[in-house]
């Protein structure tokens, strides 16, 4: 009886698994280099970059968005809602001066790739999508 009821969870616990990969999501989390820096590129490095550092940020690199501006850390990786730089977008306070605001999809990348740990590029383990081929 024992063996059997804990064959029986080993099952269930295989079941749930399984279940769990196909529900997870295909599309790969957002990374810094693909998917955020075209839109710092595009909205942001006009006045936050190697030229113009406003607030002595640069968001034209990976390296220098992770060193901040004046008041520290901008991004908290995995911590969205704490990160000075999505607070800024998501309150439509950043580009300051309006121009080519980001849109919400925009705005939800960075979002993801905060949330996701702020990846600079693909690690190698998460490019595998599966059954593709
Ligand atoms: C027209 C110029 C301009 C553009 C474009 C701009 N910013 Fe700024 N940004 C500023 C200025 C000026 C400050 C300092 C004053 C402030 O904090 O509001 C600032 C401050 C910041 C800060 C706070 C930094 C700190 O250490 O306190 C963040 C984060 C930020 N910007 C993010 C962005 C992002 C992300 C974009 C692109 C979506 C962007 N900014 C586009 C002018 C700009």
């Amino acid at each position: 009886m024992e063996v059997r009821s804990s064959e029986l969870v080993t099952q269930l616990v295989a079941a749930a698994l399984v279940t769990a990969s196909i529900a997870a999501p295909t599309t790969p989390q957002p990374v810094f280099e693909r998917d955020v820096l075209p839109i710092f590129e595009a909205n942001c490095v006009r006045c936050h970059g190697p030229k113009l550092r406003m607030a002595h940020m640069d968001l034209s690199t990976y390296d220098h968005v992770l060193k901040g501006g004046e008041s520290g850390d901008v991004v908290v990786p995995g911590k969205p809602n704490e990160s000075r730089l999505y607070q800024k977008i998501q309150k439509g306070l950043m580009p300051a001066d309006k121009k080519d605001a980001l849109s919400s999809e925009q705005i939800e990348v960075v979002r993801k790739w905060i949330e996701a740990g702020g990846a600079n590029i693909e690690s190698a383990g998460s490019v595998e999508v599966g059954g593709t081929r």
